[in-house]
Order: structure tokens, then C-alpha cells, then sequence
């Protein structure tokens, strides 16, 4: 089988390897054997290889990115009666699914209903999910009021998904893009929603001048760097920045934000944490993410697809400004003699 791998932290074109492993792994009780079909590249899974993280340069145990996918069940383990081999599924988390088999708790391995396609499969758990822990924090932070909020990096995937549940709960939106293509691409999936580019120099007027002069309730923002501190300006006083992602370049120190003197707030959300739910929450988030996939497919848009041999043109993709959907990664169904029977 194959599995894409790193021992040291660095740049994923150089230091992400594909490497052949003789033996599949065994699940044991509980665990399902998943044949990995389609996995996206998120940026996260890019952040993850980039580091810091607790590889040592020398000796250490290989590690494979990934955290999401869909498959189908290639074996199960003792104990598991509610899956069967054959069985689609999707998966989160699942660390390491960049890699043609992976082993999971049964648990976490989601059967995916017949009319969702693979593709959407593959990306129907990180995103929505996101969205949900998402939308808890902004409605944390607005104690009832319908914003205004400010998102950054809107015309990304899971921007998009935000910019619908804005329009689904009358929330008031400013979509922040980079560039005036990515907005005029706004402009047609969301013609409520106000768009700025942030390539324009008056972008904060523009800002300002839509939040009536009294700035944001809310930033919802997976930008950070260097742009924190123009964001935190844009708050209104007592204002909550979200900070979720980290594409941009550069830093902005803490002290820098007015925070005490304006009474801001400064919150993190990442999926990572969302095992933390409990077992029927987490049930009704996972109900979430099956409606969406039904109801709305062209919410998980794709890019493109690499076989998992060319998973670095797929990483040069995943990066390419005006890029739009998310790039996948897929392992053929039917295998080759060196990985046994095809399905
Ligand atoms: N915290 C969590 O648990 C969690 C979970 C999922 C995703 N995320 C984060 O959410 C963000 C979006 O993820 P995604 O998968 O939706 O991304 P995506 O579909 O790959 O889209 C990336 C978007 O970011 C924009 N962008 C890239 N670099 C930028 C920069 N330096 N400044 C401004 N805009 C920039 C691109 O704009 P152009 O069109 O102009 O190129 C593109 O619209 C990422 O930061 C990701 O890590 C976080």
C-alpha cells in the first residue's frame, strides 16, 4: 500500500515522500480497515507538515497528513456489527488518511448515503463541522445581535458555507476577498452579500463606511499574520476576533491590539477540538453535515483530482491563488496485483 510521509517538520514539497509498505494495517476491536478512495487537501493538513510539531529530525516515527476522506470498509475488527466491508464511508478524524488504507474506530466512520457522490463524501465532515463550531463562537460573541460580522478569505470553501448560513439566519455579512476577481466571483454566488477587496487601498473606509462608522461586532478571520491588526481595528469596542486559519504572511504581536483599552476579544476554533462534544451533539453535528451533502452538493466544490502518486502537483494546486474549490486526492478502486483483490 501507499502513504504519503514526512520524519521532520519543512516545506511539503520537500519533505513529504510516498513510500511503499508491504502489509496493510490490522484494525483491531472496534476499528474499521478503510480503503481510502478520495482525501482533500485542506490547508490545514499543509499547516500540519509546515510544523512546529514533535518530530525530531532524526529517527523519528513517520508521519502521514491528512484528516478527512471517504473509502470504502475494507475489513472490520472484532466487535463492530453496525459496518461491513464494502460499505462506503467517510471519515474525521482520521489522521494519516492520506494513505491508501488507514484504520479507524468504527465510530468515526460515517456510512455515506447512496445519492452523495464520493467526491462530496470526502469533503462533507471537516467543513461543516468547522461551520458549526463556527457559528456557535459568532453566536457566542453577537448575544443576539445580528452582527455586523466580517469574514476574511470569503471566496474559500469554507467561506462559502459561511456566506449561506449568513443569508439561511439573516446574519449581516461583509465578505472580505484579496482580490477583485475573487470578489466579482462573490458577487455572483452571493449578490446580498457586500464584498471588499482588500486589494482596493480604501478597503478599511469601505469597511468602516458599511458598519456605519461603529466597526464590526465580529471578525471571523483565517487570514492573521500581518493583517490581524488592521482586522482588530475594524472591530467595534467590545468586538470578538475569531481567528480560525492562518494563510497570510508576517505577525502581529498581542500587545498591539488595543485589547484592554478597546475591551476586545481574541477567540480560537478549530475542528481539532470537536470530539470534545458529546455523543449525541456530535451525532446532530454529523446529521448536519449528511444534509448538506443531499441538499447541496455545489457547496463542496472541486478543483481537481491527483492520483496519490502526484500528491505534489496536488499541493501546488491546493496553494494557487484564484483557485476555486478544494483539491483532492484519490487512490483507484480497483487495485493492482501488489495491494490484492480489487472490490
Ligand atoms: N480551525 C479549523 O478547524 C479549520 C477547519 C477548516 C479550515 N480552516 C481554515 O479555513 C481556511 C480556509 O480553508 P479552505 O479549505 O476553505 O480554503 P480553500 O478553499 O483552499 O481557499 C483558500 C482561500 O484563501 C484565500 N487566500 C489564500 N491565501 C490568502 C492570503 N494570504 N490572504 C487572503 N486570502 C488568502 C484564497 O483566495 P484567492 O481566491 O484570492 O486565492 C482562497 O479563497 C484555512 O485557513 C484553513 O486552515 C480551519
Amino acid at each position: 500500500m501507499r502513504t504519503v510521509v514526512h520524519t521532520r517538520p519543512g516545506e511539503p514539497a520537500q519533505v513529504l515522500t510516498l513510500r511503499e509498505e508491504p502489509d496493510r494495517p490490522c484494525p483491531g476491536t472496534g476499528q474499521v480497515l478503510v480503503r481510502m478512495l478520495v482525501r482533500p487537501v485542506h490547508p490545514g493538513d499543509l499547516v500540519g507538515v509546515e510544523g512546529p510539531q514533535e518530530v525530531q529530525e532524526q529517527n523519528a516515527e513517520p508521519r502521514t497528513p491528512g484528516a478527512e476522506g471517504m473509502g470504502v470498509i475494507e475489513s472490520v475488527g472484532a466487535d463492530v456489527h453496525s459496518l461491513r466491508p464494502g460499505q462506503r464511508v467517510a471519515v474525521f478524524p482520521a489522521p494519516g488518511s492520506w494513505a491508501d488504507f488507514i484504520v479507524v474506530p468504527s465510530g468515526l466512520a460515517v456510512p455515506v448515503p447512496v445519492e452523495v457522490s464520493d467526491e462530496t463524501a470526502a469533503l462533507m465532515l471537516v467543513n461543516p463541522l468547522t461551520l458549526l463550531m463556527l457559528h456557535r463562537a459568532v453566536d457566542d460573541a453577537l448575544r443576539g445581535s445580528k452582527g455586523p460580522v466580517l469574514q476574511t478569505a470569503a471566496g474559500s470553501s469554507i467561506g462559502r458555507l459561511i456566506s449561506m448560513a449568513a443569508v439561511r439566519h439573516d446574519l449581516q455579512l461583509i465578505n472580505l476577498v484579496r482580490s477583485a476577481s475573487g470578489a466579482q466571483r462573490m458577487r455572483l454566488l452571493h449578490p446580498t452579500l457586500p464584498v471588499i477587496a482588500t486589494c482596493d487601498d480604501d478597503w478599511q473606509e469601505q469597511v468602516r463606511h458599511l458598519t456605519g462608522g461603529h466597526g464590526a461586532e465580529v471578525v471571523l478571520d483565517c487570514v492573521g499574520g500581518a493583517m490581524t491588526q488592521d482586522l482588530a481595528e475594524l472591530l467595534a469596542d467590545g468586538g470578538t476576533l475569531i481567528s480560525y486559519g492562518q494563510l497570510g504572511a508576517g505577525t502581529t504581536a498581542l500587545e498591539e491590539l488595543a485589547l484592554v483599552q478597546r475591551a476586545l476579544t481574541v477567540r480560537g476554533v478549530t475542528v481539532l477540538h470537536w470530539m470534545d462534544r458529546t455523543p449525541e451533539e456530535r451525532a446532530q453535528d454529523i446529521a448536519f453535515a449528511l444534509d448538506l451533502a443531499r441538499s447541496s452538493p455545489d457547496l463542496f466544490e472541486v478543483a481537481a483530482d491527483y492520483d496519490l502518486a502526484d500528491f505534489k502537483a496536488a499541493i501546488e494546486h491546493a496553494r494557487r491563488p484564484g483557485k476555486s474549490g478544494t483539491v483532492l486526492i484519490t487512490s483507484p478502486r480497483a487495485t493492482g496485483p501488489e495491494h490484492g483483490a480489487a472490490l
